[in-house]
């Protein structure tokens, strides 16, 4: 298997991203208008996500056709175009492969409903009673994970939305269905699948009620996933190519084991146990500060025994399903640069692959929209109900919802001040937050003390130090709470990478001398405040040093 080491990988949400036609909706063309932006940024692969034809009731992970584009996305000939001038810059393009579930608008699911047992096979149905759902399992948009279908009398498993129904991978015309989908996008030359949470591909063979909790450990890294993919690889000769797998609520040993290349299964894996810190009780809708030390230890855990068990990381904060990390984590205000940079470093400078979510290079900021109508999120929606419902007044709610959405990053990328920030010259399919104008591509990119342009040094220091991609790294833990102190290894060398968490001035202890070491990297624009031993941190800044 090839590695991935010293590639970085730019996710793009097309939806909002360029819109060339005016019809407020980003589009294929408006990708490949911005790939120099992106050739700029010295980035090596795009992710796009899902632009097949889909009803968009969860924004393209409701696939009705696999093999179309979506027309609100442009045409095949975009792709093919896209693909091309992609190429011509040495740029590789990901897909974005769902097949957890496909939309009930696939043909696939509308046969089946109308009656063909061939196609009911192809998803999870059972038999049963209007009023009593196989299982207690909750979706993980809200409410019961099945549905009913009356002319059949049948409920459908849907682990996100209704009209997500999931798929039976029990079933090898399925998994053959799927492989010919891999081959069909492979042919057209792309490089490189992301699979939407596909660890959750293979359920139980006996349904049964989970009585302390949503049922998620029952379909989680699920009995045959291991087998399943090594088939999906193995059949469709993707052991080459940069394959990502999105998975929810997994394990190390699981991760390790998806990404070792001796298993031949994916080259990397996306967790997000590091997220979940800021979730009261694991609740995400239960909103408390976020536990700096849990987000330590899980990198800790994460990095130390991926690397013992030769797993690789995909390395990120934020995609198109999280809120934006300045705001989250950061500081929108005073900090509002060196917060940005110090998230992008403490991200960069770990041993994994790193993915930059579009507008992140920037430091973009939630939404802040001051009105649930403002939302689209089918998630957010949903929830908002259940938490009005729970006894949230409306105020609750919103204060919830804006810290949570998914669509704190769906709003459109931010590219310069003219109308809607360059956006688009129609009328963006979702607003464009108020601070808009004053956080974009064209105020940074002749700015060389600029976010962007930090992220610019961060993906070419990946190039330029084998360290960085190759090295060993332990963390230190004996540490103040705010402070994040990682040290990479790679024969002789060493790089010491600390920074500063929090929002007040921290004096720290360190073994070595780093006096006379190499400032490989700072996100303060003076100089760094060292003496022999000790090291004052200012609030959020960062620092790598190489001995
Ligand atoms: C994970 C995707 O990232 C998210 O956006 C989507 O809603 C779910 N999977 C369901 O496909």
């Amino acid at each position: 298997m090839l590695n991935f080491k010293d590639k970085v990988v730019y996710q793009i949400y097309p939806k909002s991203f360029y819109d060339t036609n005016g019809d407020g909706w980003g589009d294929l063309k408006g990708i490949t208008a911005k790939l120099d932006y992106l050739k700029d940024l010295g980035i090596d692969y795009i992710w796009i996500t899902p632009f097949f034809t889909s009803p968009q009731r969860d924004n393209g992970y409701d696939i009705a056709d696999y093999r179309a584009v979506d027309q609100r996305f442009g045409t095949m000939a975009d792709f093919e175009e896209l693909t091309k001038e992609a190429k011509a810059r040495d740029i590789g393009v990901m897909l974005d492969m769902v097949f957890n579930h496909t939309s009930t608008e696939h043909q696939w699911f509308k046969r089946a409903v109308a009656g063909e047992k061939e196609f009911q096979d192809y998803y999870k149905f059972v038999d049963g009673e209007p009023d009593s759902p196989p299982t207690n399992w909750v979706s993980k948009f809200g409410g019961n994970a099945w549905e009913y279908v009356p002319t059949i009398k049948k409920w459908y498993l849907h682990l996100f939305d209704v009209t997500q129904a999931d798929l039976n991978w029990e079933n090898p015309r399925v998994r053959q269905e799927l492989k010919d989908i891999i081959l069909f996008w492979k042919s057209k030359g792309v490089s490189g699948f992301r699979f939407d949470v596909i660890n959750l591909i293979s359920k139980p063979d006996s349904l049964q009620n989970d009585d302390i909790g949503d049922g998620r450990r029952f379909y989680t890294d699920g009995p045959k996933v291991h087998q399943y993919l090594k088939e999906l690889v193995a059949d469709t000769g993707i052991e080459e190519m940069i394959t990502v797998g999105e998975m929810s609520s997994t394990s190390i040993d699981n991760c390790i084991k998806y990404s070792n290349p001796d298993e031949k299964e994916l080259a990397m894996t996306f967790s997000f146990h590091h997220l979940k810190v800021d979730y009261k009780d694991g609740d995400k809708w239960s909103l408390m500060p976020y536990d700096k030390i849990a987000f330590k230890q899980l990198f800790k855990e994460w990095q130390e025994k991926m690397t013992d068990g030769n797993g690789w990381n995909a390395l990120f904060l934020t995609n198109h399903d999280q809120p934006r990390i300045v705001s989250r984590f950061g500081d929108e205000k005073q900090y509002w640069r060196e917060s940005a940079k110090l998230f992008a470093g403490v991200i960069h400078l770990m041993r994994g692959t790193p993915y930059v979510y579009q507008g992140e290079e920037i430091g973009m900021l939630n939404t802040h929209f001051t009105d649930i109508n403002q939302y689209k999120d089918v998630e957010s929606l949903n929830y908002y109900n259940i938490l009005m419902e729970q006894g949230k007044n409306a105020n609750q709610a919103l204060d919830i919802i804006n810290q949570r959405s998914r669509d704190n990053c769906r709003t459109p990328m931010q590219w310069d001040t003219s109308e809607n920030d360059g956006f688009t010259t129609g009328k963006p399919w979702i607003e464009i937050p108020e601070y808009g104008k004053s956080i974009t591509v064209s105020s940074q990119i002749n700015d060389e003390n600029s976010i962007l342009a930090f992220y610019k040094k961060l993906i070419a220091l990946r190039k330029q130090y084998r360290i960085i991609s190759e090295g060993n790294i332990s963390f230190d833990i004996a540490v103040p709470e705010q402070i994040i102190s990682f040290q990479r290894k790679l024969e002789d060398e060493c790089l010491y990478v600390i920074g500063n968490l929090g929002e007040t001035e921290t004096q720290i202890i360190v073994s070595e001398s780093l006096t006379k070491g190499q400032l490989l990297i700072h996100n303060y624009s003076d100089d760094v405040n060292i003496m022999e031993k000790t090291l004052n941190l200012r609030p959020y800044e960062l620092l790598a040093i190489l001995l």
